[in-house]
């Protein structure tokens, strides 16, 4: 197994390109599943992830081929409906899978994604969604068996809570569906909006695109024919940077961003006091005067990512005075505090809210990964940490990060990576 070996204490300079966005690659790559010829997706992040969903289509009887950038998919030759917990337990968003195949094949079984780090993560709005488009849902065995012999039908969904992989299940099952589905409180997370736009563009007529009520008239299992995609930035991974840019306090550069999709994050280190010049695909964070501690509540997009809750803990023990984080999305996202306290930070927490405090001196130290976005806290602490930390289990960040140490050393960070 490999980890992560960071010598903290460097300042970093330069800049680096952001990949795609994993989480929008995902129902981008699921979507195939819909389309009556080949498809190419460019600007894939090269990470576990995808070739975890690249696999899945494969073993469901799609052909690709794939670079490391684009892949070229053909799903016309699905012929399997069956989504087999050998690999959807290896990443939850395999539950886009459902959606597309029981809209297309009028059944399907999926394995239940089951529990992970961060939570329950149930999936019951996805089911109640498909339900009340006619489709009849069994569990067994740890699959999901469902079925809509005549095909799925539009209907009203009322989302109880906003849910980002729920929204795309639904809009895809909608696209092949026999009439009108309006989805009220759906997600509006950009990964959402460029899945709504690759199906308006392959000829779906979706109403409302970007905001919380969409209207979609399905084809009636016509299939769709889905034109070559390039995915969106990923701005996990571009608030990630940033959060690196800003506990070094150091100038660095991001291309290949977009802005508007980092409002609420651009905002929030513009509060601890950092400063930004931003140009048409590129943003550089300048270093603060003072860095100032911060609250934060997690929320749905356009509010403060949850995916970023953990990276901006890490910022907040350089901050000067104590910051107060809420998590309101997943009732189990502060696996890293315990990690973070074992390089000395001075973090309590009380239920879903922690509190952070900064300028307390940090320490390297052996510390594991815990699920991808608290690893990257792990990797931004130990780069002001005194001394040498050595983060393990690194599988999670490889599922998310494209190659993360290149990244980061390129930035002049002393980090490298090694087996165990
Ligand atoms: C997606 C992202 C993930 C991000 C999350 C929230 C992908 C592949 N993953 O995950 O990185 O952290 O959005 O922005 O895009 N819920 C239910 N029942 C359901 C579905 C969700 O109760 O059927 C709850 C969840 O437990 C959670 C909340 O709704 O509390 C939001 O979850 P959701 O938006 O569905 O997260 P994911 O789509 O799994």
């Amino acid at each position: 197994m490999d980890y992560l070996e960071i010598n903290g204490g460097k300042k970093l300079s330069g800049s680096i390109s952001i990949s795609g966005a994993k989480n929008a690659a995902l129902p981008l790559l699921a979507s195939t599943i819909l389309s009556k010829n080949e498809v190419t997706i460019c600007n894939l992040p090269d990470v576990v992830d995808i070739k975890t969903m690249l696999r899945l289509l494969e073993n469901l009887g799609a052909t690709y081929e794939y670079d490391g950038d684009c892949a070229k998919i053909d799903s016309s030759t699905i012929n399997n409906s069956k989504a087999i917990y050998d690999i959807v337990r290896k990443m939850r968003a395999s539950i886009l899978t459902l959606g597309p195949l029981l809209a297309r094949f009028g059944r399907c079984e999926v394995s239940l994604p089951g529990g992970c780090a961060i939570g329950q993560r149930p999936i019951d709005l996805h089911l109640k969604a498909l339900e009340a488009m006619g489709a009849n849902i069994e569990i067994k065995q740890g699959y999901v068996i469902a079925t809509a012999e005549d095909g799925l039908k539009g209907a009203t969904i009322i989302f109880d809570k906003i849910t980002v992989t729920g929204t795309e299940n639904i809009v895809m099952a909608a696209a092949l569906a026999k009439g009108e589905t309006k989805i009220i409180n759906a997600a509006k997370e950009p990964e959402v909006v460029q899945l709504c736009e690759v199906l308006k563009e392959a000829g779906v007529e979706i109403e409302g695109i970007g905001s919380e009520e969409l209207i979609i008239k399905g084809s009636d299992r016509e299939l769709l024919d889905i034109k070559d995609i390039s995915v969106i930035p990923d701005r996990i991974e571009a608030g990630t940077y940033l959060c690196a840019g800003a506990i070094t306090n150091s100038k660095i550069t991001l291309n290949n961003v977009n802005h508007s999709h980092l409002i609420s994050i651009i905002l929030k280190l513009q509060e601890m006091g950092f400063d930004f010049d931003l140009k048409e695909d590129a943003i550089t964070i300048k270093p603060a005067v003072k860095i100032r501690h911060a609250n934060i509540a997690t929320s749905e997009y356009p509010g403060f990512p949850t995916d970023m809750q953990a990276q901006f803990m890490a910022l907040a023990l350089v901050a000067n005075g104590t910051s107060v984080i809420e998590e309101r999305l997943f009732e189990n996202r502060f696996m890293h505090v315990s990690e973070l306290h074992r390089m000395g930070a001075v973090i309590t927490l009380n239920n879903n809210i922690a509190t952070v405090e900064g300028g307390n001196e940090l320490n390297g130290a052996d510390v594991m990964a815990t699920d991808l976005r608290a690893s990257s806290a792990l990797v931004l602490a130990a780069l002001v940490a005194n001394g040498i930390t050595r983060v393990h289990r690194i599988y999670h960040l490889d599922r998310g990060y494209v190659a993360l140490e290149q990244k980061l050393s390129s930035l002049g960070a002393d980090i490298k990576r090694l087996k165990e």
